[in-house]
């Protein structure tokens, strides 16, 4: 079943699948500097929690390996500047901010072994080639617990994309659809528009198409129609953050359809790795909520389609934890009182070669 591949990491650099002109154009781009990495992530070239965490540890890695300094003290005075850079793109995913700290955990163990220059150039790229290459496995894992909550015969609905695109490796709520349907689950995917950046008519519609699962694409105030009609077995998304009591912030709109689904007796799951676990907060309040450019909302790929007025974009909302009928990580399913299951599987150990 095709795989979408939006980064990689290569002799020549940093290879990004240029994520605003699909599904018309699959153009890549090849990055040698970190701040362009850092460029690409604001501007969305690459999006979604865990491909921006990659990002962000190929960021780090492309610093250090292209830094002109001749010494490890002149390395290490200028590495707090290619972090601060990268963790200055995108405030909600806190996938960045999980990555930008372990990178900062394997340079202080180096710098603490004593490694020279040229070693440390080569592990810091090898620990971001892991961070890639642990989100297939735990993409999988998650895959397959979530699986056994899909219905066996029916519709699901999902929101924006939590799809390979997404993730670098075969997507969370995606990954969950995708699982079930390769057991032999007779899945039908909903997938709402996700106004106003479309994240789901041009990358979910688009990653479900290729990999020839079924889908229905609607419209964001279709949704309230749909789940009340009761064709919706389960709906599946992502996250963007999720606090200790188990409030999660996820794309714009999530807040709604979770809503939408409690009135209409809609079972509704969150789809997302322990990276994106972020206990220090306590709850939902404490998330800060990205505000994007209202161009975003005022235009559609460039062209206006509102008059030149005020207008807002929150790019997420958090959706409280009693809306969420389980979690599905790579470590099990949590379900409430999240409090005491995400800190028992934050505490459990991590699957594969995971730090
Ligand atoms: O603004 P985006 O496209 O980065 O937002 C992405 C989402 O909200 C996803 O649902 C979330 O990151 C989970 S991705 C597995």
């Amino acid at each position: 079943m095709y795989v979408a591949q939006p980064i990689e990491w290569t002799d020549n650099g940093v290879v990004m699948l240029d994520q605003r002109r699909l599904p018309s154009e699959e153009v890549s781009y090849t990055y040698t500097d970190y701040r362009e990495v850092a460029k690409a992530i604001r501007e969305m070239v690459i999006r979604g929690a865990p491909a921006i965490g990659v990002a962000a540890a190929m960021g780090v890695a492309l610093g250090v390996q292209k830094s002109s300094a001749a010494s490890i003290d002149g390395l290490k005075a200028e590495f707090p500047e290619i972090c601060d850079t990268l963790a200055k793109t995108r405030p909600t995913a806190v996938d960045l901010f999980w990555a930008l700290d372990r990178m900062k955990r394997r340079f202080e163990e180096l710098l603490q072994a004593h490694a020279d220059l040229a070693s440390i150039r080569a592990v810091m790229i090898e620990e971001a080639k892991l961070v890639h290459l642990e989100k297939l496995a735990t993409d999988e894992a998650i895959g397959r617990f979530g699986a056994e909550f899909m219905p066996k015969d029916g519709q699901v609905m999902t929101q924006c994309n939590a799809g390979a695109l997404a993730t670098a490796g075969i997507g969370t709520a995606l990954g969950v659809i995708r699982v079930a349907y390769q057991q032999g689950h007779k899945l039908h995917v909903l997938v709402p528009e996700t106004r106003p950046y479309l994240q789901g008519a041009r990358l979910t519609a688009w990653e479900l198409y290729r990999g020839g699962i079924p889908l229905t694409l609607i419209t964001d105030n279709m949704v309230g129609h749909f789940l009340k009609t009761g064709k919706v077995g389960a709906i599946v998304t992502g996250a963007d953050r999720i606090a200790a009591n188990g409030d999660t912030a996820n794309k714009i709109g999530t807040y709604q359809i979770a809503v939408l689904a409690k009135e209409n007796s809609v079972p509704f799951y969150v789809a997302a790795p322990i990276s994106t676990f972020d206990l220090t907060v306590p709850d939902g309040d404490h998330i800060p909520i990205e505000e994007r450019s209202a161009e975003e909302v005022t235009h559609l790929q460039g062209v206006r389609i509102a008059p030149d007025v005020h207008a807002a974009h929150p790019a997420f909302d958090v959706t409280p934890n009693r809306y969420i009928r389980a979690i599905f990580t790579e470590r099990g399913v949590a379900t409430a009182p999240y409090t005491e299951s995400l800190r028992k599987l934050v505490a459990a150990p991590a699957i594969g070669a995971g730090r």
